[in-house]
């Protein structure tokens, strides 16, 4: 959808758990072809606030628009199917399905979006160095090779939105470089935008922007 609106915005984004607190304002802008990285200590809400980017957790009060869309004024139903063609989502406990293969947990995406693209899975797979290990099960899977499968698999369909919780938490240096180089191709290729949840200085140097969320929001790390 053409819009004048940024890929990505939010604005006074407040959540809190019964009467505790997360974050009280966000407000943000992720322009098509931008790469944001988050930082903040552990617990202060960067996972929450992923989860309520995508619609996967509830919000207190604000707004959060996705492409143009008013996600956070759309019923479930409509969130799903706006979650599910633009969105691709690294969560940070990997959440691949057991019961199936590792082609089979990344052509997930395509295969509910109806898309038949021969090749595209071992091209994500190679992409984050796992070329061959498509017929594998998870449960054959190291932690890293798991995190991996997260990313393929978030990456398939080439979605316009990139949300990652700390995806290179498993990851050595040189796989985390490796999958960071292709966040940054699909957001500056296809024009896609990429929020990335990290606590790590050498992954959140490879964004064009990094932000501190505190219990206030977000702000310029300085
Ligand atoms: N479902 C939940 N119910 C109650 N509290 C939660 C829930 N999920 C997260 N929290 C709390 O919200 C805060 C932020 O958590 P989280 O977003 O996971 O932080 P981060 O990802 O920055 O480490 C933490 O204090 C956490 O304990
Ligand atoms: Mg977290």
């Amino acid at each position: 959808m053409n819009s004048p609106l940024p890929l990505l915005r939010l604005r006074g984004l407040a959540k809190g758990y019964a009467a505790s607190p997360v974050f009280g304002s966000v407000d943000l802008d992720v322009a098509a072809g931008e790469f944001v990285a988050i930082v903040g200590e552990s617990g202060v809400g960067k996972s929450t606030l992923l989860n309520c980017i995508a619609g996967l957790d509830n919000i207190d009060s604000g707004t959060v628009h996705i492409d143009g869309a008013a996600m956070s004024a759309l019923p479930e139903s409509e969130q799903a199917l706006l979650r599910r063609r633009l969105l691709g989502f690294v969560f940070q406990a990997f959440h691949v399905l057991p019961y199936l293969s590792v082609a089979r947990n990344v052509a997930l995406p395509l295969l509910l979006l109806g898309r038949d693209e021969p090749g595209r899975v071992e091209q994500l797979l190679g992409a984050v160095g796992l070329q061959g290990l498509g017929p594998r099960m998870p449960q054959t899977l190291s932690g890293g090779e798991l995190q991996r499968v997260a990313i393929a698999r978030a990456m398939v369909h080439s979605p316009k939105l990139i949300l990652a919780d700390e995806p290179t938490g498993n990851l050595d240096p040189k796989t985390a470089q490796r999958v960071l180089e292709t966040f940054r191709e699909q957001v500056h290729i296809a024009a896609a935008a990429c929020v990335l949840v990290t606590h790590s200085p050498a992954a959140a140097a490879h964004a064009d922007r990094v932000l501190v969320l505190d219990a206030n929001g977000l702000r310029p790390r300085v």
